[in-house]
């Protein structure tokens, strides 16, 4: 009786330690498509050509005479930084620093559209100064970094001497953009129970234009902009009349 209690025990202790990590799991897309099996408005196009949801990560990337056209947003920006976006990025990044402010808090850019030649030279200097493991798991190589679509914005406050730092989730402002930026079209990018699937640590600063449809969907389903991608195309696929039919 008692030999047959042991190995319940231990069962049931690893099962006790495996559930938090379980429910930790990043859904895939099949988890997804398991939880919203349909999309209301139903998908007009094929997601693989909508521009705002264009994948760029280490295994997507970007050639060098890729060079969208960026304007600078009327926001506070770093002192000799740079923020410039491409028009629904930056008119979206005005609203939400005016939303910031409307609750007293002051947000500041740090970071806007930089083009290849520029990551190339921010990857070596990171690479100079934290060695290439680490640098890899914070800076993008040339070409693998979605600040190149003008797109992705990073953020910082007065409290951080407007440096980009973790400490950005604990701060009032950092706060009030992961709870608000999903109704003004960006989403926090890199989380870091999500490494794994972004290749990147987790950068509560960084933030990505995708337009208020998907930023709330990808809010409310808090996944990474890969599996919402590959949701997504499988639901294009879903859709599309069976061939001979
Ligand atoms: N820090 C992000 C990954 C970039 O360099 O684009
Ligand atoms: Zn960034």
């Amino acid at each position: 009786m008692r030999k047959a209690l042991i190995p319940a025990l231990v069962f049931f202790l690893c099962l006790f330690l495996a559930l938090p990590a379980l429910a930790k799991k990043v859904p895939t897309a099949l988890d997804l498509l398991a939880m919203f099996p349909v999309r209301e408005p139903p998908l007009a196009a094929d997601p693989a050509n909508d521009p705002l949801i264009r994948l760029v990560n280490r295994w997507n990337t970007l050639p060098s005479s890729f060079k969208p056209r960026v304007y600078r947003p009327g926001v506070k920006i770093r002192k000799n930084a740079e923020a410039d976006l491409t028009l629904p990025a930056a008119a979206a990044l005005e609203k939400l620093f005016e939303g910031a402010k409307a609750q007293g808090l002051t947000l500041i850019a740090v970071s806007g559209y930089r083009s290849w030649q520029s990551q190339k030279y921010i990857y070596a200097r990171s690479v100079e100064r934290k060695g290439e493991a680490q640098a890899s798991m914070m800076s993008a190589q040339a070409g693998a970094s979605e600040h190149q679509l003008g797109l992705a914005v990073d953020l910082s406050c007065a409290s951080l001497e407007c440096e980009l730092s973790s400490a950005f989730a604990k701060k009032k402002e950092g706060k009030w953009v992961a709870a608000h930026c999903a109704e003004y079209g960006f989403i926090i990018r890199y989380k870091q129970e999500w490494v794994d699937v972004t290749g990147y640590q987790g950068e509560p600063w960084h933030l990505r234009y995708v337009g208020p449809e998907h930023a709330l969907a990808i809010a409310a389903m808090d996944v990474p902009l890969e599996i919402y991608i590959d949701y997504l195309k499988v639901l294009w696929q879903q859709g599309l009349p069976v061939p001979g039919q």
